[in-house]
């Protein structure tokens, strides 16, 4: 089956004060390959907004690039702009680390440090200066209690986060993400290796989060699409074909391709 690839549908919102982060024309090349091919897409704040597409349609790539992690990538370039208060990120005088901490991201398997639960989520602040034990402390407490964790953990927080279950793992995950005080919150598939009890915390915490972050999540799972994200952007090799409200995607959407792509017809 062949889609029209002019044929799109992107809402817009009012930048001044919806908008969290936008690009314009984003484009990401490996060598020779342009793997997107100038993306236009705005992220409301205090929204959940997902990313979904068929494997190989540039999702990983496009989240990657909105905190600059592809530069860790040999031969990639981004061209195009994308702005976080009027700033583009995407300039190369920019300072990264600090651009990082107010868009953090949590990938698709957990990886904590070899270390406590406690140090996962002070390590980076530490490294950024802070001293103040209590201070310390109580991020430690807050940045749980958002991730659903702190329940579970209050009373081992010196033990190995390598002994947490991987669903415990994954919202440390966040739990450290959240310590640095992010605006922005990036997912890479963050649920696909838990079970679904655990998917299912995972989402519920994502779904309180929104009200302090904006979060931008990709998945291949479209029930969890539908369940928590209120904006959603298919891609479909390397542009996107379509972005609306979740429900509009998810029960009349515009496009061809998403229509077959979110009804399981695909391809
Ligand atoms: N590190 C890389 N080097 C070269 N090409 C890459 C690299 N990462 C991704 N690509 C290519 O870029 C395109 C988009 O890949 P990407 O991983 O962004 O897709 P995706 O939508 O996240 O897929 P999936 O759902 O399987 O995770 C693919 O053609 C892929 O082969
Ligand atoms: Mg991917």
């Amino acid at each position: 089956m062949s889609y029209d690839m002019n044929d799109r549908h992107l809402i817009t919102f009012d930048k001044d004060d919806k908008v969290a982060l936008y690009t314009e024309d984003l484009k990401v090349w490996y060598g020779q390959n342009e793997a997107i091919h100038g993306v236009d897409l705005e992220f409301e704040k205090n929204c959940i907004t997902a990313l979904i597409g068929p494997s190989g349609s540039g999702k990983s790539t496009y989240l990657r690039s909105l905190n600059r992690m592809n530069d860790g990538i040999s031969g990639t370039n981004v061209t195009g702009k994308i702005m976080y208060k009027d700033v583009d990120v995407n300039r190369k005088d920019i300072d990264v680390y600090e651009m990082r901490k107010r868009i953090g991201m949590v990938f698709q398997r957990p990886n904590p440090f070899s270390k406590s639960i406690y140090e996962n989520i002070t390590f980076a602040l530490k490294r950024h200066g802070e001293r103040d034990k209590q201070k310390l402390d109580e991020i430690v407490e807050s940045s749980l209690k958002q991730a659903a964790l702190w329940e579970q953990v209050k009373d081992n927080l010196h033990k190995s986060a390598l002994a947490l279950s991987g669903g415990q793992q994954q919202r440390l995950c966040i739990a450290r993400a959240i310590a640095m005080k992010p605006d922005i919150l990036l997912l890479d598939e963050p649920a696909s290796a838990l079970d679904p009890i655990s998917t299912g915390t995972v989402e519920e915490t994502l779904v309180n989060l929104k009200e302090n972050y904006t979060i931008i999540i990709v998945t291949h799972n479209m029930q969890q699409a539908a369940r928590i994200s209120d904006y959603t952007a298919f891609f479909y090799m390397g542009s996107v074909l379509e972005y609306d409200e979740t429900r509009k995607i998810f029960t009349r959407p515009k496009i061809k391709a998403t229509e077959d792509y979110v009804s399981g017809h695909f391809g």
